[in-house]
C-alpha cells in the first residue's frame, strides 16, 4: 500500500506546483539538501507530533507525521534475513503468505568467511530483500564480541576479534543501506551474555572498552555510515546503554559523529529524565522483554510518550531535547521511508540464495583431516549419517533473529543430492525440550535405543557422517538463555565414541554458533565446523565434504579445550561471569516489564583486553583449535618477506609483501593474517593481535604476493592516564600467518 501512496502524493504535489499551483514544501523536495528538508520539517512539527516520533505505535513501527505527509517507520528483524510479519501489536506473527523469504547464513559464518565481499554480498541480498517486504529500519547487524562460549546469541555476532568483527560488517551495512533500508547495528554496548541481560551492569575498564568491546560498533557508524544503531538492555556504570551519557552523548555522537538514530532494544528504556537527556532518539518494546511478554501499558505510557510531553510542557527538560531527537528521526525518514530513489528491491531470487549458498561454502571450517576428506561422489562405499541436526533446517527459534525462509535445504538432502542412495540415515541422539529454567531430559530408554540402532547400522557402514552440535532451542544457541554447559548436549559426546568403536571412518560435521568440548576430537577423522548457514546449508555442507567446494574458512573465535581455559571462567569467580546479584535493584520491577532480575546484577570482566586468542597466547594456555585457524583440502607456502624497511616512522607505513604459495593439487583460498606485538610496553598488552587480513585464491602450483601496510594506527594501545591513544617508541614485531597460533613468518621493525 505504502509503495504506491508516497509516489502518488509526490506526484501530485509535483503536479501540482507543475500547474503553477502549490510550491511543493521544502521538506517534500528531494532534491533538496538533507538537513535543510529535515530543518524545514522541523518547524512545522508541533509538539505533540515531535514527541510521537520519539516511541513505537506497535510492535515494529513508529508514527510519521500524516497532517504533513510524512510516513511511517517500519521496522524488522534481521539480521539473517527479514523476519516473517508480526501482528500490529502483539509477539504473534502475522500469518502472511507473502512473507517467506530467504534465509542467509549467521553473523558468524559470515565472519568465519573472513571475505568482506562475501560481507557485501551479504549487505546488498538481505537489503533487497528488506525493501521489497517495505522495511525501512532492519534491526542488525550485531557485533558484540564473543567473550564467553555460553553466551546464547554468539551465532549472532562476528566472533571475538574487533579487527575482524569491524573489518566484516561494514561491507554489510553500505551495500544494505544502498536499498534505502536502514541497518541498526546492534547491541550497543557490552551486551556479551543473556544472563540477566536486562539488567546486568558490566563493570570493564575503560581500556578494555575501547580496545575491544567499542571498535566495531565504531567503524559500523564511522566506516559503514550506519543510520541507526541499538541501545542494548544491560547497564555500564550503572546506567542503561539505552539512555547512557557516556556511551551515547560522548562517544557516539561527540566522538563519533553519529548522525543517526539511536533505537532502543526492546524493553531497553526505563526512565523518562535519562531518555530524554542521555541521546535516545526511538524508544521500542517497553514493559516487554523483547520477545514473549506483553505490556501492561500502552504506547501513550510509555517513558517518551506522555511522560515526556508533560516534562517539556513543565520545563523540566529542555525543549533541545525533543528537537535533536525529532532531527535525527526526520533525516531517517528522508534517508528510508520518505526517499523515492531508493531502488524497489526483490525476493528470494536465484541471485540471493547463490549469495547465501557463496557465504556458507566459505563460512564452513575443517578444523582436521586426517585424509578421509574430501569424500569423492563417485566411490561406491556406503556412507551412514548421524545425527538430529542433519534434518533440521536451523532457521527457525533462536529468538528474534529466526526466520520463514521460502526454500531451504537440510544437511542430509544435500548429501542425498550428491551421493544418492549411498546415503541412509538414523537420528541418532533426540533433543529434550526446553523447559523453563532447564532442559528436558531425554528418557535413558531413548537415549538407548536410538544410540543401538545408529551403533548397529555404524558397523556396516563404510563412512558415517555424524551431524550434530547445537541448535536453537533455549540454553543452546538461543537470544535470552546463556548455555548452561560447555558440552554437547543430549549426550553427544557418549554416541560419538561408541560409533568410533565400531566405525574409526567417522567424520564429524558441527553446526552450532559457539565453541564446545571435543573430548574424541585426537581419534576423529575429520573435524568440520560451520555455524547456522540457512536456506542453501545442506548445499553447502555436502559440497565441502564432497570436495566440490574447497573450504577456506576460518574460526572467527578460539575453541578452547575446556570452558576454565576460557578468560572469563578461568578463575572460576561468577563475579566474572555471569556476575553476582548485588541486592535490590533501586525501584520495584514493573509488572510486565523487562527488569528480569531486581536482584541488581554486576559482572566484571576481569580479563580486561586478554580476551579469546589474546589470552590463550598471552597466558600460554593453547586452544583445541586457535582463532584463524582453518584448513584447506590443498596446502600453502608463506615466502620470505619483502620489507620496506625496518623501521616505522609516524606518517609513513612498513610495506611487506609475502609470496603466498599453493603447493598442493587443487585450487583453494587461504586468509592470510596480519598480528602485529610490542616487545616492550609500559603497560601490559597482548602477545599479538590482529590487525589485517586478506583472502586470496592461489591457483594448484602458483604463487600470489600478498601485500600489507602496517601504520602507526596499528601500534596503538588505548592510555587511561591520558585518555587517547599512544604508540611507544621500541621495537615490534609483524607476525605473518595461516592462524593465530599457525604463524609462518616474523617480521621484527622499530617505531
Ligand atoms: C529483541 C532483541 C533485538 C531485536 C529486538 C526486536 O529482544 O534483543 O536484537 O532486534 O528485540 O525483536
Amino acid at each position: 500500500m505504502k509503495k504506491v501512496l508516497i509516489p502518488v502524493l509526490l506526484l501530485l504535489a509535483l503536479g501540482m506546483s507543475a500547474r503553477g499551483q502549490q510550491p511543493l514544501p521544502l521538506y517534500m523536495r528531494t532534491d533538496a539538501p538533507l538537513e535543510e528538508r529535515v530543518e524545514d520539517a522541523l518547524q512545522r512539527l508541533t509538539l505533540e507530533e515531535k514527541v510521537a516520533l520519539c516511541h513505537a505505535q506497535s510492535k515494529f513501527t513508529t508514527p510519521g507525521v500524516a497532517r504533513l505527509g510524512i510516513p511511517e517507520l517500519m521496522m524488522s528483524d534481521g539480521p539473517h534475513g527479514v523476519r516473517a510479519e508480526i501482528e500490529w501489536n502483539s509477539w504473534d506473527y502475522a500469518g502472511w503468505t507473502n512473507d517467506s523469504i530467504t534465509a542467509f547464513p549467521a553473523l558468524t559464518a559470515l565472519a568465519a568467511t573472513w571475505n568482506p565481499e562475501m560481507s557485501a554480498r551479504y549487505g546488498k541480498a538481505v537489503g533487497e530483500e528488506a525493501r521489497y517486504r517495505e522495511k525501512d529500519v532492519l534491526l542488525g547487524p550485531g557485533v558484540n564480541i564473543y567473550r564467553t562460549p555460553l553466551n546464547g546469541r554468539n551465532f549472532e555476532y562476528m566472533g571475538e576479534d574487533p579487527c575482524l568483527a569491524g573489518e566484516m560488517v561494514v561491507p554489510y551495512i553500505r551495500e544494505l543501506q544502498k536499498n534505502g533500508v536502514a541497518a541498526c547495528v546492534k547491541h550497543y554496548a557490552l551486551n556479551n551474555q543473556e544472563q540477566w541481560r536486562g539488567s546486568v551492569d558490566v563493570a570493564v575498564s575503560e581500556r578494555a572498552l575501547r580496545e575491544i568491546y567499542l571498535p566495531a560498533f565504531r567503524k559500523a557508524v564511522v566506516e559503514g555510515g550506519s543510520w541507526t544503531i541499538m541501545g542494548s538492555y544491560n547497564r555500564y556504570l550503572g546506567q542503561h546503554c539505552c539512555h547512557n551519557e557516556v556511551l551515547l552523548n560522548d562517544i557516539l555522537r561527540k566522538e563519533w559523529g553519529f548522525d543517526g538514530c539511536v533505537i532502543t532494544d526492546w524493553g531497553g528504556a526505563h526512565d523518562t529524565r535519562e531518555a530524554a537527556l542521555n541521546g535516545l532518539d526511538i524508544e521500542m518494546g517497553t514493559y516487554t522483554n523483547g520477545l514473549t511478554s506483553e505490556s501492561v501499558f500502552g504506547y501513550d505510557q510509555y517513558y517518551l510518550a506522555t511522560p515526556y510531553l508533560e516534562m517539556l510542557r513543565r520545563g523540566e527538560v529542555p525543549m533541545q531535547t525533543v528537537d535533536d531527537k525529532a532531527r535525527n528521526i526526520l533525516r531517517l525518514i528522508f534517508r528510508t521511508s520518505m526517499n523515492p530513489d531508493r531502488p524497489w528491491g526483490s525476493l528470494c531470487t536465484e541471485e540471493h540464495y547463490a549469495a547465501a549458498k557463496a557465504i556458507g561454502d566459505e563460512s564452513i571450517v575443517l578444523l582436521r583431516n586426517d585424509g578421509i576428506l574430501p569424500l569423492e561422489t563417485d566411490g561406491s562405499g556406503q556412507i551412514l549419517v548421524v545425527g538430529d541436526n542433519a534434518t533440521r533446517r536451523l532457521t527457525d527459534n533462536g529468538g528474534s533473529s529466526e526466520l520463514k525462509p521460502r526454500r531451504t535445504i537440510s544437511p542430509l538432502e544435500g548429501l542425498q543430492a550428491l551421493y544418492g542412495d549411498r546415503i541412509s540415515y538414523t537420528r541418532g541422539y533426540a533433543c529434550g525440550r526446553p523447559l523453563y529454567e532447564r532442559v528436558e531430559e531425554v528418557s535413558p530408554e531413548t537415549v538407548d535405543s536410538l544410540r543401538r540402532e545408529a551403533v548397529a547400522r555404524a558397523r556396516k557402514a563404510d563412512v558415517v557422517i555424524y551431524i550434530g552440535g547445537l541448535n536453537k532451542n533455549a540454553y543452546q544457541d538461543c537470544e535470552s538463555t546463556d548455555r548452561q554447559s560447555y558440552d554437547l548436549p543430549f549426550h553427544q559426546n557418549e554416541l560419538i565414541e561408541a560409533l568410533l568403536e565400531v566405525n574409526p571412518r567417522l567424520i564429524v560435521m558441527n553446526i552450532s554458533g559457539n565453541a564446545y568440548a571435543m573430548p574424541w576430537a585426537e581419534r576423529v577423522p575429520a573435524i568440520l565446523h560451520a555455524s547456522y548457514l540457512g536456506s542453501m546449508g545442506g548445499a553447502s555442507i555436502a559440497d565441502v565434504i564432497s570436495g566440490r567446494v574447497n573450504p577456506s574458512g576460518k574460526l572467527p573465535y578460539s575453541i578452547p579445550y575446556r570452558l576454565s581455559d576460557c578468560a572469563a571462567h578461568a578463575s572460576g569467580d561468577p563475579a566474572q561471569y555471569p556476575g553476582i546479584e548485588r541486592g535490590e535493584q533501586e525501584g520495584a520491577p514493573i509488572p510486565g516489564s523487562f527488569l528480569d532480575s531486581g536482584s541488581d546484577p554486576q559482572v566484571t570482566y576481569a580479563e580486561d583486553i586478554l580476551v579469546g586468542y589474546r589470552w590463550h597466547d598471552t597466558k600460554k594456555i593453547p586452544a583445541r583449535y586457535a582463532f584463524g585457524h582453518g584448513l584447506s583440502y590443498t596446502t600453502f607456502d608463506y615466502g620470505k618477506p619483502e620489507v620496506s624497511s625496518g623501521r616505522l616512522n609516524a606518517g609513513e607505513g612498513v610495506h611487506i609483501r609475502i609470496p603466498v604459495t599453493n603447493t598442493g593439487t587443487r585450487d583453494g583460498m587461504e586468509v592470510v593474517q596480519l598480528y602485529i606485538g610490542d616487545d616492550r610496553c609500559s603497560v601490559m598488552r597482548p602477545l599479538k593481535e590482529l590487525k589485517h587480513f586478506k583472502k586470496v585464491l592461489v591457483r594448484a602450483g602458483e604463487s600470489v604476493d600478498v601485500e600489507f601496510t602496517i601504520t602507526e594506527q596499528d601500534l596503538r594501545f588505548y592510555d587511561e592516564t591520558t585518555r587517547s591513544w599512544v604508540a611507544e617508541a621500541g621495537t615490534f614485531k609483524a607476525y605473518v600467518g595461516s592462524s593465530s597460533s599457525d604463524i609462518r613468518r616474523v617480521v621484527p621493525f622499530r617505531y
